[in-house]
């Protein structure tokens, strides 16, 4: 069989997703907030959500139409952590995918509705006034991402990360941290993939298994890269989490035993897949191995 190519296989879905999102995050909200909305969203970003929940989708067989709402929302959602994370009063950060953060170029009143406002288009977009996506499919998703963005989510996440500056965390606390500030949505984004479709128990349940492992291991990595790779390469501030004395997998552990655990995770990640019974998961495998061996 030809190796799987991960570079091709993204490349229609991603302009796909890239279209959807600029047609849906208009540029006509009141007062300028269309302009920092789209500022935030398009022109940059992995958009590895998105191709999350597509390849979950694709594996069970989903509903595209939803799958490609779900891909949008879930992207959305991150966006506007993304804005919110970046502000003077989280990390303070100058710049993001590359540019001058939403904060520093609209200002923080314009920086907080924008993210605001894309949290709620996001769930609007999983509600389309449109029978060829059932209304339960719709409720699934809406109810999958407010729990991966809300207190048992990403915002709980970040507010440990806030609460926990200067601290010495033990693994289990650091682990805790991850898993909602970033695994929640990523695992979000597989487990929205998977609800476009039918599966198993089995299924979903080994689906659940490899987006918490994946969803890990991103932000052991992230943490990782902060230290070893520069900005140009990441288009964010290198060394903001030893700076700001954040508690992360390479102050606790080390890099060596961090690269190891990402490692680990990986492993875990493909033999959730190979448990899952599904027909082909070989997108799901390959954007595993890209979270772990990124180097952006
Ligand atoms: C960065 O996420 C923020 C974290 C959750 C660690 P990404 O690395 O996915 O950022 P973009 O979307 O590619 O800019
Ligand atoms: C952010 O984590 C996670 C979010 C929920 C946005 P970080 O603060 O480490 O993300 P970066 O490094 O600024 O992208
Ligand atoms: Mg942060
Ligand atoms: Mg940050
Ligand atoms: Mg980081």
């Amino acid at each position: 069989m030809p190796a799987f190519d991960l570079s091709h296989w993204s490349r229609a879905r991603l302009s796909q997703v890239e279209q959807a999102l600029s047609e849906w995050v208009v540029d006509d909200a009141p007062a300028a907030l269309g302009d920092a909305m789209r500022y935030a969203v398009l022109d940059g970003g992995k958009r590895l959500r998105p191709l999350l929940v597509l390849a979950a989708s694709e594996a069970v067989g989903g509903n595209p139409a939803a799958a490609l709402r779900a891909a949008c929302a879930v992207e959305l959602i991150h966006a506007y952590s993304l804005v919110h994370d970046d502000m003077p009063c989280m990390d303070n950060d100058v710049m993001r995918r590359g540019k001058p953060t939403v904060h520093v170029k609209y200002g923080q009143a314009q920086a907080l509705l924008a993210g605001d406002a894309l949290q709620a288009l996001a769930f609007e977009l999983l509600t389309p006034d449109d029978p060829a996506i059932d209304a339960s499919i719709q409720a699934g998703l809406c109810r999958l991402l407010a729990k991966a963005a809300g207190h048992d989510g990403m915002a709980g996440g970040q507010a440990i990360d806030l609460a926990s500056v200067g601290l010495n965390l033990t693994e289990k606390q650091l682990r805790e941290m991850h898993k909602r500030k970033t695994g929640a949505l990523l695992q979000g984004s597989v487990m929205m993939g998977a609800a476009c479709g039918q599966l198993s128990a089995v299924a979903q349940s080994a689906l659940q298994s490899y987006g918490a492992a994946v969803g890990l291991a991103f932000q052991v990595v992230d943490d990782i890269l902060d230290v070893t790779a520069d900005s140009a390469t990441l288009g964010k501030t290198a060394g903001k989490d030893a700076a700001q004395d954040k508690p992360t997998f390479v102050s606790l552990l080390g890099l060596e035993r961090s690269r190891d655990h990402a490692q680990e995770l990986l492993a875990q990640a493909q033999a959730s897949l190979r448990e899952s019974g599904l027909a082909d998961t070989t997108a799901l495998e390959a954007l595993a191995r890209m979270v772990v061996n990124r180097d952006s």
